[in-house]
């Protein structure tokens, strides 16, 4: 296990991933009910753009760096409050180069009566992970594997939510244990929301997961893509999608706002494209 989020936190995927999950926390505390969120794989809970790690990549240049340089339309502005709110929080708490990973955010938009169980299995993330969520009660940190985590916490007993799954897909197999995973989670909790992140690198592994999901019966799926067209010769990452199950109702009419905007700031070539599908059982 050699993935360190240090290297890639507040790149051009991560501002999606986040983007759309302060979105989702913010839908969620729209009901008077508590809420559990799961975040099966949850790294440090925080990072400092300015450590070795950071600057060795600058990924964070072509990412969160680019929202700041001047303010998008208002409709675009309005829906990415939440996460620039969350992103402001961190760094006045702790210091300018500070990035919000995503228990970071769920914490920071929690409710006293909100819940997360965040699971990660590298021992020394583990310990950030823990001092990023200090003492608060409501946050439980795991130094367990994901995906039994998530077998573990469902259904959880607040019946409503968000399973947040960000896996670093080293493994060739990653999207094919993800499809299992979720499929089995979604038995014992088919009313959750699943958010899905995976890199764009293998079109026919998402297309697979994608059908997995389809062939099990699970509807209601949202589709999020954006491709920032990084010349090939760059390397890397050019492209990032998320999957959701149960999105909230209004999340695809805001993404159609949000995506293009998106992938027009945060482009590396002259052809960035982005995709918002909500995808049905029936075609
Ligand atoms: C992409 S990063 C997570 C980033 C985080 N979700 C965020 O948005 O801020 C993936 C994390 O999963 C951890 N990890 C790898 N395999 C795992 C497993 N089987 N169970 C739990 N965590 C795992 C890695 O150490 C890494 O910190």
């Amino acid at each position: 296990m050699n993935y360190r989020h240090g290297f890639h936190a507040g790149n051009f995927a991560d501002v999606l991933k986040h983007v759309v999950l302060a979105r989702i926390l913010l839908h969620l505390a729209a009901k008077d009910k508590p809420y559990r969120l799961i975040d099966t794989h949850a790294g440090a809970g925080r990072y400092d753009l300015g450590s070795d790690e950071a600057l060795r990549t600058h990924e964070w240049r072509d990412g969160v760096a680019r929202l700041a340089q001047s303010p998008l339309a208002p409709a675009v502005e309005e829906l990415l409050a939440p996460w620039r709110e969350a992103v402001a929080a961190a760094r006045e708490a702790h210091g300018s180069s500070a990035y919000p990973g995503s228990p970071w955010i769920c914490r920071h938009a929690m409710r006293a009566e909100d819940r997360l169980i965040a699971a990660e299995l590298h021992d020394n993330t583990f310990r950030k992970l823990s001092e990023a969520l200090g003492r608060d009660r409501r946050c439980k940190a795991l130094e367990i594997d994901g995906w039994t985590a998530l077998r573990a916490n469902v259904p959880p007993k607040e019946r409503r939510g968000l399973v947040l799954i960000d896996p670093p897909f080293e493994e060739r197999d990653e999207f094919a244990t993800m499809a299992q995973a979720v499929i089995e989670a979604h038995r014992k909790w088919a009313s959750g929301i699943y958010a899905l992140w995976y890199p764009l690198k293998d079109r026919d592994g998402a297309e697979a997961m994608l059908d997995a999901l389809l062939e099990a019966g699970i509807g209601r799926l949202l589709r999020l893509e954006i491709e920032v067209d990084r010349p090939e010769a760059a390397g890397g990452l050019g492209a990032t999608g998320m999957l959701l199950i149960n999105p909230p109702w209004r999340l695809a009419e805001e993404a159609q706002i949000l995506l293009p905007a998106l992938a027009e700031r945060l482009a590396q070539g002259p052809r960035p494209r982005y995709r918002c599908e909500p995808i049905r059982p029936d075609g």
